[in-house]
């Protein structure tokens, strides 16, 4: 991670100097998004209760059973709960960016790829008043946790888990869905399965529907994903926040790119 950090250091600086503020932005859609989502740094009192859960795994002894479907390749073993939590869950910043993105577009239908032990999935949950949160996790242990932690807050029953695969558990939860208006797409960080993942998510998607898609430059595949996902005919705006791209399909905007500092 540390090394991954470096090799993106003279690139993150690049982003740092060019990337706008919400000064200059001339989209009126994306000064509003600036204003009261991703500037909006408002604090709740539930975050305190996800962070408490967040602390507890990263203070306990249990070694967790890992199904590995991600980037790296298919494979088994058992590493220390403390360090998967450190290395997967998201940090406080972004989880509290998703979860602002829900509060402001109160979304009805959102669907997660990559629930891990349910950290992001809680957050953006807290965010959501009638909505609910379809979250997919295909390491059996691994979910066990974030069944647990899903279960030690009020509105965990906003969360619906689902255990499988993405290849077979999205099509399936698709099926059973009348749309959907919100993705957030945080696993298998590879160039092919994540556009199969965004062209199935498209075929239920709509005017309204939001896409983030987190670590679009994990490495030179997924900057190119994230490259054909920008330029996709039915993509209009996207906001490039270096680590985390976010995506409408508004067909009523200009086709625009944003850099926004973050
Ligand atoms: C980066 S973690 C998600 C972190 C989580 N969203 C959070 O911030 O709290 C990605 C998760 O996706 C799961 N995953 C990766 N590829 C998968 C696949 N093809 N099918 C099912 N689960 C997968 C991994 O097991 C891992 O738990």
């Amino acid at each position: 991670m540390f090394l991954k950090s470096a090799i993106l250091l003279p690139e993150y600086i690049g982003y740092l100097i060019f990337a706008k503020s919400r000064h200059g932005t001339h989209s009126p859609f994306v000064y509003d998004f600036a204003e009261n989502v991703l500037y909006n740094r408002i604090d709740n009192a539930i975050f305190y209760d996800i962070e408490l859960i967040r602390q507890k795994m990263l203070s306990s002894s249990a070694l967790i059973q890992v199904d590995d479907f991600g980037a790296s390749g298919k494979k088994k073993y058992k590493a220390p709960l403390p360090r998967l939590v450190a290395r997967s869950s998201k940090n406080s910043k972004y989880a509290k960016l998703l979860y602002r993105i829900c509060r402001y577009y109160q979304p009805e239908i959102a669907i997660e790829l990559g629930t891990n032990f349910g950290i992001s999935a809680l957050y953006q949950a807290a965010g959501l008043t009638n909505g609910k949160l379809f979250t997919i996790e295909g390491s059996r242990k691994i979910a066990e946790v974030a069944f647990f932690n899903f279960n030690k807050i009020g509105f965990g029953e906003r969360i619906q888990l689902l255990h499988g695969v993405f290849d077979k558990a999205l099509p399936a939860l698709l099926e059973q869905l009348p749309r959907v208006d919100y993705a957030f797409i945080d696993g298998n960080h590879s160039k092919e399965p994540t556009l199969q993942y965004f062209e199935l998510l498209l075929s239920k998607s709509h005017n309204d529907t939001i896409f983030v898609f987190d670590d679009i430059r994990w490495s030179a595949e997924m900057q190119e994903c994230w490259e054909i996902i920008k330029n996709h005919e039915r993509v209009k705006v996207t906001i490039d926040l270096f680590f985390m791209g976010i995506v409408f399909l508004r067909q009523q905007q200009d086709k625009e790119h944003f850099v926004l500092r973050f």
